[in-house]
């Protein structure tokens, strides 16, 4: 934290790395989805994966994970407030959410979108992404380590 004057108040001022982690419908299943595609973690394993990738880094991880659209759309209404950044996995969402771009636009800060497995290689229809265009960086069929590319990117737009 630095801390800066304005007049006779003075604040905190955090430095910009709070990068919020949003995974969407079906990611809590990890674990019972088919490992050939997702691995063998939990979403909690994954979750203390990315915990201590960011910590790594220097970065402060927020978690959210939701199965609910509405407030997937509405934790990116709220992004401003709580980070600087964000990465999202939000699992077949991807393929067909208008409103989660809209969403992601409305949120205005740099984004990462990730996959565990390879769309790109899979059906068709999941190499479609809305948030085509939106994002800095998109990381796919990596597993976990994924995450950790994505953070690293984030780091670099951070400090850019
Ligand atoms: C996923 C890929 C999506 O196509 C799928 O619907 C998911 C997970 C991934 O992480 O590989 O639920 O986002």
């Amino acid at each position: 934290m630095e801390s800066g004057e304005v007049g006779e108040r003075s604040f905190a001022r955090s430095a910009s790395n709070r990068v919020a982690v949003l995974h969407g419908v079906n990611l809590n299943m990890l674990g019972r989805r088919d490992s050939k595609h997702y691995g063998d973690l939990t979403l909690d394993e994954l979750e203390r994966e990315i915990r201590a990738f960011a910590s790594d880094l220097g970065l402060q991880a927020r978690l959210f994970d939701t199965n609910s659209e509405s407030e997937f759309v509405e934790y990116l209404h709220r992004m401003h407030e709580l980070a600087d950044a964000v990465i999202l996995n939000p699992g077949a969402w991807t393929h067909y959410s208008y409103a989660i771009r809209d969403a992601l636009e409305i949120a205005a800060m740099p984004a990462v979108e990730v996959h565990l497995s390879d769309v790109d290689n899979r059906e068709d229809w999941r190499r479609i992404s809305v948030l085509e265009g939106l994002v800095v960086g998109r990381v796919v069929g990596k597993g976990a380590e994924g995450y950790r590319d994505a953070l690293e990117m984030l780091k670099q737009e951070l400090e850019a």
